[in-house]
């Protein structure tokens, strides 16, 4: 199947998923959004209200805030994929279940592997938890770090930040620095494809021995 293939019936499973309790008290589920072939992909913790009555992330006040922190990464809201960790409304915004994070993470694993981004943003603690299970977010915002072959950097969350004067200038800086997490990560992909290349190139014999080859 092709990516955007993939990506529609992850959409449209989602749309009818009903392998937890979230599905019970849902409007719509809010599979994510953004290109395919995304460099970033933002990582949230679930639907709020306005996310559940449109079926978009990061719609509401955070989402402003969000738009306007991509913008201080140099980037545009339309050239990052955002989703959550869950993919309906927990009741009153509540934290997230365990069960729930683990019947959902399915989607979210798959969108992972269907967009293969240079770099994952993690936002608020439980996108975090999927990568640092044992961190706390207050050591580690805006410090990007390999998980396996991933460069993860975790970030306060912008509905937490907006309202926190110290948390919002934290914010801010980490976003500015992503360009250079995103270099590492392109980097490190261009090092790896280089390797890819040199260990598939055919073995071309010395041009002497082809000479000698064609005496005969
Ligand atoms: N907060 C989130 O974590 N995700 C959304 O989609 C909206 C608000
Ligand atoms: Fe399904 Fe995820 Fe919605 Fe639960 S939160 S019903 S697992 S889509």
């Amino acid at each position: 199947m092709e990516s955007i293939e993939i990506m529609q019936e992850i959409a449209k499973q989602v749309s009818v998923c009903e392998k937890c309790n979230l599905h019970l008290t849902r409007k719509r589920s809010v599979p994510g959004e953004g290109p395919i072939n995304a460099h970033m992909l933002f990582i949230g913790e679930g639907p709020g209200f306005n996310e559940n009555e449109m079926g978009r992330p990061f719609v509401g006040q955070a989402g402003k805030f969000l738009d306007e922190l991509i913008r201080h990464a140099g980037y545009q809201r339309q050239d990052v994929f955002i989703t959550n960790v869950v993919k309906c409304r927990p009741p009153e915004n509540r934290d997230p279940l365990p069960d729930e994070l683990t019947a959902c993470a399915v989607y979210l694993d798959q969108q992972i592997a269907t967009i293969n981004p240079d770099i994952i943003v993690t936002l608020g603690r439980f996108s975090m938890a999927k990568f640092f299970p044992m961190a706390r977010i207050s050591a580690i915002h805006g410090k990007a770090a390999w998980v396996g072959d991933r460069l993860i950097v975790p970030m306060y969350h912008p509905a937490a930040a907006l309202h926190q004067p110290n948390l919002k200038n934290d914010i801010i800086a980490d976003f500015k620095a992503l360009p250079l997490a995103i270099e590492e990560a392109q980097k490190k992909k261009l090092a790896q494809a280089q390797k890819r290349m040199e260990m598939e190139k055919p073995v071309v014999p010395p041009a002497d021995s082809v000479e000698q080859l064609s005496l005969f």
